[in-house]
């Protein structure tokens, strides 16, 4: 990376690799901190090198302890992560924090549509339209508060948070709060799908490390910076109209 980023010079790093299997990190921790720590150092002394900005993507995971809250959470509330991806992505921020010009960029439950529209199957957007496809039913969890944001409007809010030369950290979502249950209601809603979306407790969806009860992200750093970006169900109408010329969903 060093040799990369000599070589080539650039103004900026946005990061955003990342080992990203929260399960599979309790196993493999040690990959999980290599991509999400020390990468995130080497990045950081490479951009020190040649004067880069560093955005280092981070994840609302930060705030994973504290199940009775209903105030989102602002950047400099106390992280509490649950587990080894969110700690790393704890470690990696602090790691970027190492070089002052720095952007820590906190989003949440990302999807997007792929090259070919949605339906790819690898987020969580995607997996319910697959689903919806042959079941009458989906069973989603409806105790976990957080807001699904649409990658291409987090993307944009990047670049023009880049724009500002602000250094320090900023939570990047789209604005609103729902659940799980909340968005695929409104996914199948808007795309017109008559599956039926039965709320179930996380309890119900167990999984080796328990994500946020609630992990919505307070925007109003990002919006006394001139940023602000859509409602979450605008980011839904945006993936949906993705897809409009793909040739799977024709
Ligand atoms: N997805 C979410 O809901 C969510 C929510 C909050 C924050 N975030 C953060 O957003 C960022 C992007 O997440 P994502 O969901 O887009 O992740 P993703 O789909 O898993 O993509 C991660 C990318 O990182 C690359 N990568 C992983 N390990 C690497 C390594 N050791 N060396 C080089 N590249 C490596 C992967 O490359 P390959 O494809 O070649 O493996 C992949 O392109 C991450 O920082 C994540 O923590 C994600």
């Amino acid at each position: 990376m060093r040799d990369c980023i000599r070589a080539a010079r650039p103004a900026a790093v946005i990061n955003c690799a990342a080992w990203t299997a929260v399960d599979r990190a309790e196993t493999e921790p040690a990959a999980c901190r290599a991509a999400n720590e020390q990468a995130v150092a080497h990045l950081a002394a490479a951009c020190r090198e040649t004067g880069a900005w560093l955005v280092q993507v981070s994840t609302d995971y930060v705030f994973g302890g504290d199940g009775g809250r209903r105030v989102p959470w602002r950047e400099d509330d106390l992280p509490a992560p649950r587990g080894v991806y969110a700690a790393s992505k704890l470690a990696g921020e602090e790691a970027a924090r190492g070089w002052e010009r720095h952007q820590v960029v906190r989003t949440c439950g990302l999807y997007a549509a792929g090259a070919e529209g949605p339906v790819r199957g690898r987020n969580f957007a995607d997996t319910m339209l697959v689903l919806a496809r042959d079941r009458e039913e989906v069973r989603v969890v409806a105790d976990q508060h957080c807001t699904p944001s649409h990658v291409p409007h987090v993307a944009a809010a990047i670049l023009e948070l880049l724009a500002t030369g602000l250094p320090g950290t900023f939570h990047v979502t789209n604005a609103g709060a729902t659940t799980w249950h909340g968005f695929a209601t409104e996914l199948f809603r808007r795309a017109g799908l008559p599956t039926r979306v039965v709320p179930i407790t996380s309890a119900e969806y167990p999984s080796p490390v328990p994500r946020p009860a609630y992990s919505v992200l307070d925007g109003s750093r990002l919006a006394a910076a001139g940023i602000t970006l859509p409602d979450w169900r605008v980011g839904i109408a945006d993936y949906l109209a993705a897809g409009a010329e793909s040739p799977r969903r024709s």
